[in-house]
Formats: structure tokens, C-alpha cells, sequence
């Protein structure tokens, strides 16, 4: 391997040797689906995020559809949420026949602004609800929401697919709002794989979501093979989905789970490396220094009128060099779905196009190497000094 020129990748899961022994005990143990380990999964993340359930599912967007679901989404209602997310935040609203509302984003956090948020609550009383991302681990104003939803009497879902495992006011993200969703998926800060879990206090709605996780059936696998009662006695309650996490999963996600508050460390300070580094730069625009972020994502943003190149070229460039780079996200709304559907314009979005058209993401991950380190920042500083405007 050469340090100087091998590829550095935009993301990477950090796993050890706890995690390959989880899963060869699983793999060993005779039981490969939903059972003890993903029990014990939901256990601990209960535990963890200080929430009365948490149930374990395959992907963050299974999660937001169930959580939608026993709220009671349902065609006709409208669902708040910012355009600035991946499809997932919105699609599940589509999934239950409702429709996204997009509110822009504050441009310093990249969150779903409060103020564009409560200026659609003032015209529509049809919306039954908030989803607020935290976008690349960086809090969304909860307060200002929490006041929102108290105000117009509305549930806040919390897409914290990005922000496990960061507080906001001594509370994790995610266990604010009525409930929360966090994602497993290979890139995140934690990790199974695929997967994700919701985090909730609403019993009720921890209820219906646990059945429907598993296509409406009242009893849990686990409850069948393990109680005195036959396995093969069921009801089916309604017409559910096949949303459980594998115990495989499950064993990696307990692993992943121990070192949770070391990852976060970890990048904050790859984070903090980025910003001695890059802070005299006049060329970019570094993400607002927050205190409690989780920097799954490090976003800065070029300043156009400092540079010759587009984003798009710059960011080429970076990656001629060998870096991983991505840009999060494209804005729903000019999706072509979205888009079609809802016939928005570019402009509908001023502050989310913008961040858009200026954003890029850069490697953040615990494995990454100082060499490695030094490599990106190199990389980005002279590819903006190559193409710094002079006049
Ligand atoms: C903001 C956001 N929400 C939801 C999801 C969906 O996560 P999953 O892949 O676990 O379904 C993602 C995935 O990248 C995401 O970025």
C-alpha cells in the first residue's frame, strides 16, 4: 500500500475483532433471524438513549415509514420536512399517501428552518407533523420546534440518521421529539450493515410499531419459538411489513454500540484537524464550529466568486488526487419526482440550492490515518489555490 497515492475513500466502517466474534457466535448458535441478539440490541439502545423502547428494524427509512404509520399518516394528511435530506425522509410520507411539505433550511446548520416551518403551520392546518433532520449530526433548533409542535398541536419525528450519538440540552438527538430514528447503514456512525432503530416513549405507538414491523402479526419470533405457547399460533392484526433486524445485524450493531462515544471523538477531531487547517482559506466557507455536533459529515462550501471552477470541477479535481469526495444532498425538490409531482421550481428553495450548488463533503471516519489526513487537506488547499481567482 502506498500512503501517497492509494485511493482514500469517502467512507468507511471501522470493525474489529468484537464484531467478526458477534457474528460467528451468531452464525454458529443456530439462529440467524430476529431473536436474542436483536432483544438485547433494543435493550441496551433503550438504555443507552435513556427512551422506555426501542425497536430494532432493517433500514432508518423502515423506521420512519412505521413510525408514520402509527401516528396515523394517512392519505390527505401532509407531513413537514426540509428538502435538504435523502429521499427516505420524505418518501416514507409518500408511502402512507400523504404528502412532503418542504420548509428551507437555515444556511448556517443545513436544518429545516423554524421560521420557514412556522410560516407553513400558519396557512395549513392538514399538516400532522414535523420530520427534522439533523444534518450531518449538527442539531436542528428542537427547542423552536418542541414550541412549534406544542403551539399546533403536531408530532415531531426526528430523522436522526446522521446524529447517534450527540445530546442537545443533556438529551440524545433522537429521544426528543415523540420518537426517533437512527441509521445502521454502512456509512453511519455506528453501523450493522443495513439496519436502524426507533427510539420512542409513546407506548402505544411502540406497540402498533412492533407489530407492524413484522407483517401485523401479534407475536414476536422470538415470543414463538421461546414461550410455552405454539410456535405456530398466531393472529395476523392488520396487513403489515417484513421490516425486522436479523440477529447477525443485531450482534454487530451491540459491538459498534460500546464504542459509539469513542467514534464521536474520534471525529471530532478529524473535525477539529479540519478546521486549523483550513481556517485562513478565504476560498472556502467552513460548517458553523459547533460544540455538540457528530460530525458524521464534515460540509464545507466553496465561495464562488473566489474560485474559476464550478463546484462540480473542484471537487473533480479533489478526487483526481485520489480523495473520496460527495456532496450532500441534491435538494428533493428538483428531483425529478418530487419535482414532477409537486411542480417546484429551482427557486422555490433559494437558501437549499444554494447550499446545494456550493457544498461538498469530505472524509470523516475513525480509521482514517494522519498521513491520510494530511493527504486530504493538501489535496483541498492546493486544488483552491490552483484555481484561486487573482482579479
Ligand atoms: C437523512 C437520512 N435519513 C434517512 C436515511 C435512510 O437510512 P437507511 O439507509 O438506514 O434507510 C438516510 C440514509 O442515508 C439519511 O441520510
Amino acid at each position: 500500500m502506498n500512503p501517497n497515492t492509494d485511493f482514500i475513500p469517502f467512507a468507511k466502517p471501522s470493525m474489529g475483532t468484537e464484531e467478526e466474534e458477534a457474528v460467528i457466535k451468531v452464525l454458529r448458535s443456530g439462529w440467524l433471524t430476529t431473536g436474542k441478539e436483536a432483544k438485547n440490541f433494543e435493550t441496551e439502545f433503550a438504555a443507552y438513549t435513556n427512551t422506555q423502547n426501542a425497536l430494532a428494524v432493517n433500514s432508518a427509512t423502515s423506521g420512519l415509514h412505521l413510525a408514520l404509520e402509527a401516528f396515523g399518516v394517512g392519505p390527505g394528511d401532509k407531513v413537514i420536512t426540509s428538502p435538504y435530506t435523502f429521499t427516505s425522509t420524505a418518501e416514507v410520507i409518500r408511502y402512507l399517501g400523504a404528502d412532503p411539505v418542504f420548509a428551507d433550511i437555515d444556511p448556517e446548520t443545513f436544518n429545516i428552518s423554524p421560521i420557514e416551518t412556522a410560516k407553513i403551520l400558519e396557512k395549513d392546518p392538514s399538516v400532522k407533523g414535523i420530520i427534522p433532520v439533523h444534518i450531518a449530526g449538527r442539531p436542528c433548533d428542537m427547542d423552536a420546534l418542541l414550541e412549534l409542535k406544542k403551539k399546533y398541536d403536531i408530532f415531531i419525528l426526528e430523522d436522526a440518521a446522521h446524529s447517534f450519538p450527540v445530546k442537545y440540552n443533556g438529551k440524545l438527538l433522537g429521544s426528543i421529539g415523540d420518537a426517533g430514528v437512527f441509521s445502521f447503514y454502512a456509512t453511519k456512525t455506528i453501523t450493522t450493515g443495513e439496519g436502524g432503530m426507533i427510539v420512542t416513549n409513546n407506548s402505544s405507538a411502540a406497540k402498533r410499531m412492533s407489530v407492524m414491523r413484522l407483517h401485523g402479526i401479534d407475536r414476536e419470533v422470538w415470543d414463538r419459538y421461546t414461550s410455552d405457547k405454539p410456535s405456530w399460533q398466531y393472529s395476523i392484526v392488520d396487513a403489515g411489513f417484513k421490516y425486522n433486524m436479523p440477529d447477525i445485524a443485531a450482534s454487530i450493531g451491540r459491538e459498534q454500540l460500546k464504542k459509539a462515544s469513542l467514534f464521536l471523538e474520534k471525529r471530532k477531531k478529524i473535525a477539529d484537524f479540519y478546521f486549523e487547517k483550513f481556517t485562513d482559506l478565504d476560498f472556502l466557507k467552513l460548517p458553523e464550529q459547533y460544540k455538540n455536533h457528530g460530525w458524521h459529515l464534515f460540509m464545507p462550501r466553496i465561495i464562488p466568486e473566489k474560485l474559476t471552477v464550478t463546484r462540480d470541477d473542484f471537487i473533480k479535481e479533489i478526487i483526481s488526487k485520489g480523495i473520496g469526495i460527495s456532496v450532500h444532498f441534491i435538494p428533493l425538490h428538483i428531483m425529478p419526482y418530487y419535482k414532477n409531482k409537486y411542480n417546484y421550481k429551482e427557486q422555490d428553495y433559494p437558501e437549499t440550492l444554494k447550499a446545494y450548488n456550493t457544498v461538498f463533503s469530505l472524509p470523516i471516519y475513525p480509521d482514517l490515518s494522519e498521513d491520510q489526513l494530511e493527504r486530504i487537506a493538501s489535496a483541498v488547499i492546493n486544488t483552491g489555490k490552483s484555481f484561486r481567482r487573482t482579479s
